[in-house]
């Protein structure tokens, strides 16, 4: 039997993982969340080093993927210590357990460690971010591979994905701005057209983790930095045509082409895929595909 811990199941990325691994015959999946506990999940507040260690030993798994985090960037600006201790400390706590008892980590973790100006980035490339959220996850990415030798950081981009509200994801959270633009007396909705992003679907994320657990469970497990990215450069305002396209309403979309942020973001953050695509890893939903998939089962009408 294959043991793999998913700390942080219960947001968009873990949700997807443990639907995915939940599939693979042989493998044992142990769920955690902090605040939203479903049936079967431990609970478990990373900040607890006590409780993390006991966690550990007690479940004694193989590998171990931290899906949990502060990813949303104006939270990190503003509790600074809130980000340190999710991003960093819990990190470094974390990787050091699975270590003692020889599981791997895989570690998530963002395109925004660059600050956006000279992509494509390679998963060697010099990380400069911009903000305090690629800060806390920088350094999070160092504390991993000081705290195990056994340790593997796959950075993301934008996520989207099946969510259980509309805000879960920064694509689907320009729904309700859509919808409300659509209506007989709606005004324009403004949507920037200036960072470009590349919208990566969580259900192919999770495909490709497995692949990277296949490869440890094999005895050959993955080490440093790997990157993995959609293929399709958009910027908000190109995503919420095609949005607006998929539910079939008029909206009324009015580009922004100067950045706006209050928390500075940067422009372009392509991350290459090499590495993971040179390892026969990999899978891209095409967006329309993905998007339909993501709002055929989840409720819009009243979201305006
Ligand atoms: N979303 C994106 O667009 C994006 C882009 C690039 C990289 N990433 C990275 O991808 C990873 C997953 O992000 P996500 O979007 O899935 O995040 P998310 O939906 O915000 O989920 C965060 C997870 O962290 C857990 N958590 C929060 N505080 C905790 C605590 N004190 N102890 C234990 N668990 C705690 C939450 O548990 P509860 O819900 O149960 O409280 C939840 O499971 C993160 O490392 C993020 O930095 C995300």
């Amino acid at each position: 039997m294959f043991k793999v811990a998913v700390i942080g199941a219960s947001g968009l990325l873990g949700r997807a993982l443990v639907d995915e691994l939940a599939q693979q015959t042989g493998w044992q999946v142990v769920a955690t969340a902090f605040s939203r506990l479903a049936p079967g999940t431990v609970a478990l507040d990373i900040r607890d080093a006590q409780a993390v260690e006991q966690f550990v030993e007690r479940e004694a798994p193989d590998a171990l993927v931290i899906a949990a985090a502060e990813r949303r960037p104006d939270v990190c600006e503003h509790d600074p210590a809130l980000a340190r201790a999710l991003n960093v400390d819990a990190v470094r706590t974390l990787a050091a357990a699975a270590n003692r008892r020889g599981a791997w980590t895989l570690s998530i973790s963002t395109d925004y460690v660059f600050d956006g100006t000279h992509p494509p980035y390679q998963h060697d490339s010099a990380p400069a971010p911009l903000n305090a959220y690629g800060r806390s996850k920088l350094e999070g990415e160092r504390a991993l591979t000081e705290s195990t030798d056994l340790g593997c950081v796959l950075r993301l981009p934008l996520l989207y994905g099946p969510i259980v509200s509309w805000a879960e994801s920064a694509v689907t959270s320009l729904v309700p701005a859509i919808a409300a633009s659509a209506t007989p007396d709606g005004k324009p909705a403004v949507m920037d057209a200036w960072a470009i992003r590349y919208p990566t679907f969580t259900p192919d994320v999770a495909f490709v983790i497995r692949q990277m657990l296949e490869r440890h469970a094999r005895g050959d497990a993955i080490r440093g930095i790997v990157q993995w990215s959609g293929g399709e450069p958009m910027n908000k305002y190109e995503i919420a045509l095609r949005l607006a396209e998929a539910l079939q309403v008029g909206a009324h979309l009015t580009p922004q082409h100067t950045p706006t942020d209050a928390t500075p973001r940067p422009h372009n953050c392509h991350l290459a895929s090499s590495r993971l695509e040179a390892l026969g890893i990999g899978r891209r939903t095409p967006f329309d595909t993905a998007i339909r998939q993501v709002l055929a089962v989840f409720p819009w009408r009243g979201a305006e």
